[in-house]
């Protein structure tokens, strides 16, 4: 079982990340070059298959399923994006992984490509992450002098290229849909589905296949060392490790790579050392804001896809935050009720009016305002909104409420009976 210090696809190489020695020592691009000059698509795809590997951006989709879709499309105009998007408050993985493994991240994007026979091929990255962008280029540019990608690699007659797209900047242009509307320079607004799944209908109305970072980072080991090997750790279901984001009441914030099932108490204790200055753990986010949080009677809750929706929260993409018994939930909510109200794109009116309602709810009951009928109100809202929208941006906005207001009634109460934040005296600025 890989531990915090002997993990799978956290491995240094030796020399700085983009440089290609280190990676091709550890038998780097091996895989890639197994593809072109022996594997057809159709192989790589059942082996992927036979790891069971899912989809580590959030809906853990079967990815030897979603290159199957693309590449047995009747459309032979394809496209491939790498979804480095990564927005959502607590995940930061993506970053990790752009940062310390870009050659990795380029093998996996090359053996995608080649897989579904894509027109052209982008890795998308949050236009923030400019040092990482930059270290993509330098990485790329390495691999292209190797006769890696660019023409006739490996002297197989294959042409590939890929380019580093610089992302529009906000959560839901993480959305694949939207994504893809930004990269065609349309605002970043998700598309409807059914029916325009990227897989049928992506960049161009073509067929692409859309993965995450960390998802691509797992092709070149998988298809090196075989899907047997991939699938000795982890969960039946949920075969490998998952690239934990720790953050909030933690001593050791940072990303951790564990096998899936392993619980949140060991994440906690044993990954980031425990929760500071002997303070108790109040509640935790196992996948994010969007999903549920638990409390501390849950902490040997199984962290992977089936287990925690089981549980009636989620995985996602893992960004676990930790808070502590010193946190006020409605402030603590409240923070994350003006992200999404901040980044709803506006396109649909239940999620632009939903989120801006729940934010300014939730602020009025925070600054000791809100009577039980606005405590109504909100759950009443929750209702109406939840399900709704193009994509789930505002199904989070609503989980996430509804979850607080279950698991911390009281706190909501004590708001409304002592109109004032009873973790925050009156007297303290926000
Ligand atoms: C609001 C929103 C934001 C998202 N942001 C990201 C992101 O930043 N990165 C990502 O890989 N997936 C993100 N997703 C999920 C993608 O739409 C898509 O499912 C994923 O990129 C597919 O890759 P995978 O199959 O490898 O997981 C987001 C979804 C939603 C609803």
């Amino acid at each position: 079982m890989p531990t915090a210090s002997e993990p799978r696809l956290i491995q240094q190489f030796e020399g700085a990340p983009w440089e290609i020695e280190g990676y091709l020592k550890a038998g780097g691009y091996e895989a890639w070059k197994r593809c072109v000059q022996d594997m057809k698509a159709a192989q790589i795809v059942e082996e992927l298959k036979k790891s069971g590997l899912r989809g580590r951006g959030g809906a853990g989709f079967p990815t030897g399923v979603k290159w199957d879709k693309v590449l047995n499309h009747r459309v032979k105009e394809r496209y491939f994006v790498c979804n480095a998007g990564e927005h959502e408050p607590g995940t930061f993985k993506d970053r990790h992984l752009l940062k310390t493994l870009p050659h990795q991240l380029i093998e996996g994007c090359l053996i995608a490509s080649y897989t579904v026979q894509a027109k052209a091929s982008f890795i998308y990255v949050n236009h923030e992450y400019q040092e990482e962008r930059e270290n993509l280029h330098k990485a790329l540019a390495q691999a292209k002098a190797r006769g890696i990608l660019g023409k006739n690699v490996f002297g197989s007659g294959v042409d590939i290229d890929l380019q580093v797209f610089e992302g529009h900047g906000s959560y839901v242009a993480g959305e694949e849909t939207a994504m893809l509307e930004s990269m065609q320079g349309r605002p970043a607004m998700p598309r409807q589905k059914p029916p325009f799944y990227p897989t049928d209908f992506g960049l161009y109305g073509k067929p692409t296949l859309v993965n995450n970072v960390e998802t691509l980072c797992n092709i070149p080991r998988i298809l090196y060392k075989g899907a047997s090997w991939f699938t000795q750790v982890g969960t039946e279901k949920c075969p490998g490790t998952m690239m934990f984001s720790l953050s909030g009441a933690v001593n050791r914030p940072g990303v951790y790579e564990m096998p899936m099932g392993v619980t949140i108490r060991e994440l906690i204790e044993r990954c980031s050392g425990g929760v500071p200055g002997g303070r108790k753990i109040k509640a935790v986010f196992p996948g994010g804001p969007a999903f549920s949080m638990v409390t501390a009677d849950q902490l040997d809750l199984p962290m992977d896809f089936d287990s925690l929706k089981k549980a009636g929260t989620g995985l996602g993409s893992a960004g676990v935050i930790v808070v502590d018994d010193a946190t006020c939930m409605v402030a603590k909510t409240l923070h994350f009720s003006n992200f999404f109200k901040g980044e709803s794109c506006g396109q649909c009116p239940p999620c632009r009016m939903g989120t801006l309602n729940l934010a300014q709810l939730m602020a009025k009951i925070e600054e000791g305002q809100g009577t039980q009928k606005d405590l109504d109100s909100l759950l009443q809202l929750c209702g109406f909104v939840k399900g709704t929208g193009y994509c789930t941006l505002v199904t989070g906005a609503a989980v996430l409420v509804q979850s607080s207001v279950k698991l911390f009634r009281q706190e909501y109460e004590d708001h409304i009976r002592l109109q004032q934040c009873p973790y925050r005296p009156a007297s303290v600025a926000v």
